[in-house]
């Protein structure tokens, strides 16, 4: 080893000892006779000195040293005099009687500190310097950590860790898929897996019972904060277990991971289905940290809500002709100002929401109500509104009216955001749950077919089987949703193991059976040979790290990330490949 020790350990209880420390040079003060020095690496921080008195020469080579050089320093532990409680080295110093250069550098293009100079991009081009920040840093060994505790879970209960291959078979349904073409089979193309969803089926025909990997996952999709276009699933499937089984196991995944984590306890997960979720969160993974239901002052078509029209009859016309006239309660928010109110109609009027505009109604403190529709609605109408949402004196109602999916859409991005105005949403908070009986499929009007809401493997729930000859949207799924803080982190399903009802979704799905067979031939006939029941799920580990380390975006917490435009901006890739490669591969170009 070139050192005795990291920059990160030494304490005052190493007083007088002769050490030998590595690392780059954060930054340096000369006070005079003395030269301070601070040296970093990934565990820490240490202050050296270098004196003028009893080593001018090394002092004057010290002053010389640049920011980011990699130096090789030994000297004696001392005592700081003036001490910094905040560093784990903050009690002593290094008194340098030896410096070795180990290498230059050159001026890094932003400040190498917990808080940078340094703007998006050109951290993405430098990420290696990035890298050396501290937050960046603790990111990526939160991440380490987390890998750490899903390996130590799984392996306990009996997983087995299994490599699938890279280079498989571009499939139709999902996202879309990166291709790579094939030198040796010339016009013919692998494709970079969506997930190992396939093969870790064929695993479990394989016999192999409970398998997971930790594993890149590839596809071609528009960007997000929360999505990459190469990204890392823990991937779990097992044999022999229904639903429960599973919410079971990786209930325990997440719990194992909270406490050795983040040292929480979250308790029980509670369950919400589908049709709830949408009715009272108006999206399939709520925020539950607060409460704020969506309630519809119109019938509402799920079971549990329907209820009395609230709004219709009193001659106003956006009410009356509303699909869905959706209210949530803002606790305490009677005082809003007209200021206020008129931002909260701007924020809904964006086009990302598009809603032509909001209504309110305050219960004041002296009893009173104001609405913006006061021309068509009594006290008394609204007294109504405010018992239907559980609203008190001194709350605020805020209403939206028109086409039922957009609205609830709005509705659901109001109230994150009131959630967020008013402190509801608080970091180092979390609330999971798991969101079940998603529907098997949903229509999409624009291709007039039937698609597979989660993919063509979940297993319909037996008793709506019969429901895909006569009404497939209503058939529930087997699958489920682990939600945290209003994020999807994972999904999973039963799966279908029966060759015949496989052939079956296929077919509504619009395969013929030449397709399904071309497609997914090899599933089908492994089906053939013995499927146990089985099924799994699929966390998002990026996103997973990202909600523990309390951030919305994954990029932080992925080593090279791609930027907004899917490119990494380091190596700068993608890039264009030689005429020769091209040619070796078959491939012609269209110029432009
Ligand atoms: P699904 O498509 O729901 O399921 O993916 C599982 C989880 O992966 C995460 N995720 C992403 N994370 C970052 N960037 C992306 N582009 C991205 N896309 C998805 C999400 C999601 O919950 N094979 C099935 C799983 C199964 O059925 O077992 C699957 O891939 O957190």
């Amino acid at each position: 080893m070139l050192r005795t020790h990291t920059c990160g350990e030494l304490t005052i209880k190493d007083a007088g000892k002769k050490v030998t420390l590595c690392g780059w040079l954060q930054r340096s003060r000369d006070l005079g006779g003395m030269t301070f020095t601070d040296i970093r690496d990934r565990y820490g921080i240490t202050q050296l000195v270098f004196n003028m008195d009893s080593n001018a020469a090394l002092c004057e080579q010290a002053r010389k040293l640049g920011r980011e050089f990699v130096i090789s320093v030994s000297g004696i532990v001392a005592e700081r005099s003036n001490k910094n409680a905040k560093m784990v080295t903050g009690d002593i110093e290094i008194n340098v009687d030896q410096l070795e250069v180990l290498n230059t550098s050159l001026l890094p293009p932003f400040t190498i500190e917990e808080n940078t100079d340094g703007g998006d991009e050109i951290r993405m081009k430098y990420r290696y310097l990035d890298i050396r920040r501290n937050p960046v840093k603790e990111s990526l060994l939160l991440r380490a950590k987390v890998a750490a505790e899903t390996r130590n879970y799984l392996y306990n209960e009996n997983f087995c860790e299994i490599e699938t291959p890279v280079l498989i078979k571009s499939t139709p349904e999902g996202a879309r898929d990166f291709v790579v073409p094939s030198r040796m089979n010339q016009g013919e193309f692998y494709a970079l897996p969506q997930s190992p969803q396939t093969f870790k089926q064929l695993l479990m025909v394989a016999g192999m019972d409970r398998y997971y990997q930790i594993v890149k996952c590839f596809r071609d999709e528009d960007l997000r904060a929360d999505r990459q276009p190469e990204f890392t699933q823990i991937d779990c499937e097992m044999s022999f277990v229904e639903q429960e089984d599973i919410l079971n196991t990786f209930e325990g995944l997440t719990k194992h991971l909270f406490k050795n984590v983040k040292g929480v306890d979250i308790g029980e997960l509670p369950r919400m289905s589908f049709a709830d979720a949408m009715t009272y969160y108006g999206n399939d993974k709520p925020d539950i940290r607060f409460e704020m239901k969506l309630r519809s002052l119109t019938p509402d078509p799920s079971p549990k809500e329907r209820g009395e029209n609230l709004v219709s009859g009193k001659n106003f016309k956006i009410f009356d002709d509303a699909e869905l006239v959706v209210a949530i309660c803002a606790r305490g928010c009677a005082e809003y100002t007209r200021k206020q109110l008129d931002e909260l109609t701007e924020w809904v009027k964006r086009p990302q929401l598009g809603m032509t505009g909001l209504i309110y109604s305050r219960w004041n403190s002296d009893g009173t109500y104001k609405s913006s529709v006061d021309k068509f609605y009594s006290a008394e109408d609204q007294q109504k509104w405010f018992e239907h949402c559980g609203g008190q004196q001194g709350d605020l109602i805020l209403i939206l009216a028109g086409e039922k999916n957009k609205t609830r859409k709005a509705m659901s991005e109001l109230r994150l955001e009131m959630g967020n105005r008013l402190g509801l949403r608080k970091a180092g908070e979390y609330k999971a749950l798991w969101v079940l009986d998603f529907p098997l499929l949903e229509y999409s009007d624009e291709q007039k077919r039937w698609f597979a809401m989660h993919h063509p493997f979940t297993s319909p729930k037996p008793e709506d089987i019969a429901l895909l000859e006569t009404d497939p949207g209503a058939v529930r799924a087997n699958a489920y949703d682990l939600v945290i803080n209003g994020t999807e982190i994972g999904g999973g399903s039963i799966r279908i193991h029966n060759k015949d009802l496989q052939k079956k979704m296929f077919s509504v799905l619009g395969f013929t059976d030449e397709d399904a067979q071309n497609q997914f031939g090899f599933l089908m006939n492994a089906f053939e040979y013995g499927a146990p029941p089985h099924g799994g799920i699929a966390f998002g580990f990026d996103r997973l790290c990202a909600m523990f380390g309390g951030s919305d975006s994954i990029r932080d917490y992925i080593a090279f990330p791609k930027n907004n435009a899917g490119r990494d901006v380091m190596i700068d890739s993608p890039s264009k490949i030689s005429e020769e490669q091209l040619k070796e591969l078959g491939i012609k170009l269209n110029e432009k």
